[in-house]
């Protein structure tokens, strides 16, 4: 496992929630401290579309809308070009060429309105987008399906190191998180309300994409005619993405291997792999669901927010 080290930004985010910071406990990896101290200086700009989630949340999905509805429903350049070089993930570059210099260049490089995607908590991601407040889309997923995604994410970049998936689990509970899936969460819950922000969760995406794809397209100013609607729900569906290998990462996994020595084919693995609501009861023992459940209990007791409202779904009918 990663060695993790506690963190503490040179400022937070004092202006949009009010909190006790000194008492909010960060880890990051120990060996990527002068990167993230690097990230907070990242410079934002006002038209900037940022999308943000905790890893294994539907990402790619949303990153995909987000990038047509932004680019004219531009469908054959996204079926030409890799979804991850339309659209970078601010923290690839580094871990892949541990080039502080250079890191941000894929950022840098794209034309503006940029999107940009990043899995960092609230008060690690640039300084300037608490002041500049660009767009920024939030997607939450019920933990157990991301943590779930997240082992198989793992065994293909050889994170998993011959451990079961209940073996995983227990050690991401038990062990210092990379990122406090709870305080990413509720964060971002918390700012919900802002004009700035759309927070939405796989689950909804999952029951109701077409008005996922209203509520973003609206969000960004833009709109959407029913044949282009059908373009996209087609183009997004499960099915089409999970053949795509321009949405399966292909790229972004060919330079992870080639670090790390792995030789897999591509061909054993796809990124857009179960797509499921819930399906984690089909792979997780049932023990270690209550285990989940019960840390999940805990931490949002403390938080005073159920589940249910962190996936937005309590409140489906009045969407
Ligand atoms: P599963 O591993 O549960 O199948 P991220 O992009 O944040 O890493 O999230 C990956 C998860 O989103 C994976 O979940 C993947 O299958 C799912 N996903 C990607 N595209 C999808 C789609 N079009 N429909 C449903 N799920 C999708």
């Amino acid at each position: 496992m990663s060695c993790m080290t506690e963190y503490q930004p040179p400022s937070y985010p004092n202006n949009l929630l009010q909190k006790d910071w000194s008492k909010r406990k960060i880890h990051y990896l120990s060996e990527r401290l002068d990167f993230i101290r690097k990230v907070h200086y990242v410079e934002v700009f006002p038209d900037d579309v940022w999308l943000v989630t905790y890893p294994k949340c539907g990402t790619t999905w949303m990153q995909e809308l987000l990038w047509l509805v932004m680019n004219d429903f531009d469908f054959e350049t996204a079926k030409r070009e890799h979804l991850e070089v339309r659209t970078p993930f601010m923290e690839f570059d580094y871990a892949i060429s541990n080039d502080l210099e250079n890191c941000f260049k894929p950022i840098e490089r794209l034309k503006r309105p940029r999107l940009v995607k990043s899995h960092l908590c609230l008060p690690l991601l640039p300084h300037q987008i608490w002041d500049k407040k660009p767009k920024l889309i939030y997607v939450a997923r019920n933990i157990k399906d991301a943590m779930v995604s997240e082992y198989y994410h793992s065994r293909n970049v050889g994170r998993a190191a011959g451990r079961s998936l209940d073996e995983y689990v227990r050690d991401e509970i038990e062990g210092t998180q990379l990122h406090d899936p709870f305080l990413h969460f509720t964060e971002f819950y918390a700012l919900r309300h802002e004009p700035w922000l759309f927070y939405t969760s796989f689950e909804r995406m999952k029951l109701d994409l077409r008005q996922v794809i209203n509520d973003v397209c609206h969000f960004l100013d833009k709109t959407i005619d029913e044949a282009t609607m059908e373009k996209m729900l087609k183009h997004l569906s499960f099915e089409e993405m999970k053949k795509n290998p321009k949405t399966n990462h292909v790229w972004e996994f060919d330079q992870v291997r080639a670090k790390k020595g792995i030789n897999q084919t591509p061909q054993e693995f796809n990124f857009v792999r179960k797509g499921r609501m819930n399906a984690y009861r089909e792979e997780l023992s049932p023990d270690m669901v209550s285990k989940i459940d019960k840390w999940v209990e805990e931490n949002l007791k403390e938080l005073n927010v159920s589940l249910d409202e962190l996936l937005l779904l309590n409140d489906l009918t009045n969407k």
